[in-house]
């Protein structure tokens, strides 16, 4: 999606993306991971998710890109944690105890940084790319991510000739065809949405399903 989509969606207040509250799959298996305290989490395309607050009461460092300055504040303010500030080349640095986040464009962001990440948190964003721009994302996190580090990814998947993303439908076909030859991939969840949400009924979707994967190294 191109910026200005983005930024359209947080000046009007359309976040139907944005959960109030932790989210399941990171909860269930999060520990899955197998991460030391103090381990830092990448959290790309991370909006204003209150998983990084999970995150940081897990005890990590939770490092977050976001495109919207809008949504990095209201982060911040509704969470009711007091920021520093600091601009760093591109992008605008808000810092929070454990939690910091960079806003600009997550093609832009330092590889050396991104090599620093224990682990990646995805949720919200390889869906929230089209397919034009999922290949360079997953590019750049084999690119940049140490070996070791690992991933959780929580997807949904739904014929996508039923509705236009975003989110869009991302397959373990996919995961696997993108991540495969640098990652060992271990499905964990795969459910049949029960209730799907007006939202995507009102676009024409009859079902969807939720799904989760753990993405480590390679032995
Ligand atoms: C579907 S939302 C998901 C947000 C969050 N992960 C969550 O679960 O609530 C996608 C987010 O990615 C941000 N975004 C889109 N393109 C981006 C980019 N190139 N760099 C950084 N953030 C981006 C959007 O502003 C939006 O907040």
């Amino acid at each position: 999606m191109e910026h200005n989509f983005w930024h359209e969606r947080w000046q009007s207040n359309q976040l139907g993306f944005h959960q109030d509250a932790t989210n399941q799959r990171l909860m269930t298996y999060w520990p899955r991971l197998e991460l030391a305290a103090g381990s830092t989490v990448l959290v790309p395309l991370c909006g204003k998710s209150l998983d990084m607050v999970w995150l940081a009461a897990q005890g990590h460092k939770a490092l977050g890109i976001e495109l919207s300055q809008i949504a990095v504040d209201a982060f911040f303010s509704e969470n009711q944690l007091p920021t520093t500030k600091e601009t760093v080349r591109d992008f605008e640095v808000s810092r929070s105890g454990a939690i910091e986040i960079w806003c600009g464009d997550f093609f832009k962001f330092d590889p050396a940084l991104m090599a620093t990440a224990d682990a990646v948190y995805d949720r919200g964003s390889l869906v929230a790319l089209p397919t034009d721009m999922r290949p360079d994302y997953c590019a750049k996190i084999k690119a940049d991510l140490s070996p070791k580090a690992k991933q959780l990814l929580a997807l949904i998947e739904y014929n996508q000739n039923e509705m236009q993303g975003p989110p869009f439908s991302v397959s373990k076909e996919y995961v696997i065809e993108h991540y495969g030859d640098c990652f060992a991939i271990e499905q964990l969840h795969d459910e049949q949405i029960s209730e799907l949400p007006d939202r995507f009924r009102e676009r024409g979707l009859t079902a969807m399903r939720d799904t989760a994967y753990i993405l480590g190294p390679k032995s």
